[in-house]
């Protein structure tokens, strides 16, 4: 057991690039961390630095008290996961969990109870003599797990171990991943670009954007209050509205220096179908574009009467003008219908013109 501990750290790869610019994470001893972004923000590099794949360019890497920037990844005491978790085809389950311990030259008797603890653990007792090609896609991951289980590791690190899979069993596996750590209770480090996946794991939870964290903290608290438009686009689906709060129409409703915040930001669930403004809140006006019903639910896609100006220019924004809008159940109006939604002062997010900076109005 252990915390993980990142202090400034940097990575600068051959030839200039800067793909990690000052990171700053503290994982608590069994905690679940998430490292959650867009593609090509750096998670991968990170996580590669804390096992020891790649070398470290600045700051430093704690694991359990001790820095660990000149350690050989074998020695750091980690085990890690990855999407792509090739097992041996032509080697049994209970082979390719011991496989590791073997080459490390520990003694039969031990190598077999860790294999069949790990296998009980996993729920693979039954399949310890199969060969990789005679499971289903979830039974390869677990043996992937239980690879690294078997190595009793201080930190598990995990990149995107659940993308190869289908969305049924994504979810099915995410249960496991969570049940087996708090079983387990070893600190984790998990890298995800779905942020789905990022908010049902993480005790903590981590967003990145551009070699940079952009909000670290509790998954919901991010959730209700994200720091930057960033964050509040990445982190729910579909994303949080995003509009100028300097139009006529909004800076009248929302007055006195919320009117001159620079963006107003309104999650989709926060809206309503109402002909009245909420006190204090914020109506308008939409024409109904499209509608998407998903069974317990159904999403509006409007918009809005007046030419929106482009407020910000973040991953799973939505175009200019256009406003999303979800409802419980199935029943909305009629595509080309003229309706008005409105959400509640205490559901409005306020941010800077550049979107960098929340404000607490
Ligand atoms: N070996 C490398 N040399 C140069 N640039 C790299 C190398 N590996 C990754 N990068 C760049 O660093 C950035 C971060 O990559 P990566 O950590 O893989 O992102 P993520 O895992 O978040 O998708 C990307 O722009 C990528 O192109
Ligand atoms: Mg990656």
């Amino acid at each position: 057991m252990a915390n993980v501990t990142l202090r400034n750290v940097r990575k600068t790869y051959t030839g200039g690039f800067e793909a990690i610019k000052g990171v700053n994470v503290d994982v608590g001893d069994g905690q679940f961390c998430v490292l959650v972004g867009p593609s090509g923000c750096g998670k991968s590099t990170l996580l590669r630095m804390v096992a020891g794949l790649e070398t470290v360019t600045g700051g430093e890497i704690d694991i359990g008290g001790r820095v660990v920037n000149q350690v050989e990844p074998a020695d750091r005491d980690i085990a890690m996961v990855f999407q792509n978790y090739a097992l041996y085809p032509h080697m049994s389950v209970f082979n390719n969990m011991a496989y590791g311990l073997r080459n490390r030259g520990m003694k039969e008797a031990e190598v077999k109870t860790r294999v069949e603890e790990a296998a009980r653990v996993l729920e693979l007792a039954p399949m310890l003599e199969r060969k990789p090609r005679q499971l289903s896609g979830g039974q390869r991951q677990r043996v992937a797990m239980g690879r690294a289980i078997v190595r009793q590791p201080k930190v598990f690190l995990f990149d995107e171990p659940l993308s190869n899979l289908d969305a049924k069993l994504r979810i099915a596996m995410r249960v496991e991943i969570r049940k087996l750590q708090r079983r387990l209770n070893t600190t984790s480090i998990y890298v995800t670009h779905d942020q789905l996946e990022a908010m049902t794991l993480a005790d903590i939870l981590v967003v990145m954007n551009g070699g940079q964290v952009e909000q670290i903290g509790n998954p919901l608290a991010i959730y209700e209050k994200p720091a930057t438009t960033f964050v509040a686009s990445f982190i729910g689906a579909p994303p949080m509205n995003l509009m100028s709060t300097r139009t006529e129409e909004i800076k009248s409703q929302l007055g006195g220096s919320a009117g001159d915040a620079g963006i107003l930001g309104i999650r989709p669930e926060d809206f309503v179908i109402t002909d009245q403004t909420p006190a204090g809140g914020v109506a308008l006006p939409l024409t109904v574009e499209a509608i998407e019903r998903v069974g317990a639910e159904t999403f509006i896609y409007g918009s809005r009467a007046q030419d929106e100006q482009r407020v910000a220019a973040t991953p799973g924004e939505l175009p200019p003008g256009e406003v999303i809008v979800r409802i419980p159940g199935t029943e909305a109006p009629a595509i080309g219908q003229k309706i008005r939604v409105g959400a509640i002062r205490s559901k409005l997010h306020l941010f800077s013109g550049d979107g960098r900076s929340r404000i607490e109005a």
